[in-house]
């Protein structure tokens, strides 16, 4: 990787500015706009309205919002440990970004894009092949747990390390959802999506659902605005489905 040709990419706003090699350990880096992009940053709240607190969080346990569309599925995870800090990450055409870690007092806080980087699988209102499984517990997909596990064909996915596959057909990490966690009063936002997200392929591939699940796709495209909110993942949907 040449560090100098670098596009810093601010998290806050999204601006772009070329960066010195010195500057590379700040917030977050793609080497071209594409892996990088800035959405209206939204509160995180509960279904009555209440923001969210980050120390609120059950530990280990799937919430989903929507972000940045309105029918586009987030899991959000408070893990029982520390992210990993300034992983670099490869997507499927070789392009290499860098996500920064986790937020929250731990840095355990983390939020990825809950569409399957391999044939987009995702929780819908019926059911989800995609959940977390907690260190300690075994799926088909991965042994010792501590994966984000699509169930479809078994890919996992690392959480602590920016979404970095690690094993399973996926060629690519999840995308993340960049968050900010306000220390003061202890709420969360989304601001931004940083890896290979697959919308457009997403909104394509699933119409009736769109229909069904989200009043059409033109509803299920509007970009949420304000607030987000966000359950755990069993109220979400009606059936969990894991192997
Ligand atoms: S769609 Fe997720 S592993 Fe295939």
């Amino acid at each position: 990787m040449n560090r100098r040709d670098f596009i810093k990419m601010g998290a806050l706003g999204g601006v772009i500015v070329l960066t010195r090699p010195s500057l590379i350990d700040q917030k977050l880096f793609a080497h071209d706009g594409r892996l990088y992009e800035s959405f209206e940053k939204v509160q995180l709240v509960d279904e009555e309205g209440t923001p969210i607190k980050a120390s609120a969080l059950e530990v280990d346990v799937d919430y989903i919002f929507q972000y940045p569309h309105a029918g586009t599925p987030c899991i959000l995870l408070n893990l029982s440990e520390k992210s990993e800090v300034n992983v670099e990450l490869k997507d499927a055409l070789g392009d290499i970004y860098l996500w920064s870690e986790g937020v929250g007092k731990s840095g355990s806080i983390v939020a990825y894009s809950a569409i399957c980087s391999h044939a987009l699988t995702h929780p819908n209102k019926s059911e989800s092949f995609f959940a977390y499984v907690p260190k300690g517990k075994a799926s088909a997909a991965i042994e010792k747990g501590g994966a984000i596990v699509c169930s479809s064909h078994l890919s996992s996915f690392d959480p602590r390390n920016g979404g970095k596959v690690l094993g399973g057909p996926a060629d690519q990490p999840l995308a993340s959802i960049v968050l900010e966690h306000n220390a003061q009063d202890d709420t969360l936002w989304a601001v931004g999506v940083l890896g290979s997200a697959k919308f457009n392929d997403y909104f394509n591939a699933f119409k009736t659902e769109m229909d069904r699940d989200w009043g059409g796709k033109r509803q299920a495209k509007k970009l949420v605005k304000i607030s987000a909110p966000t359950v755990k993942l069993t109220k979400f949907t009606k059936e969990v489905i894991q192997y």
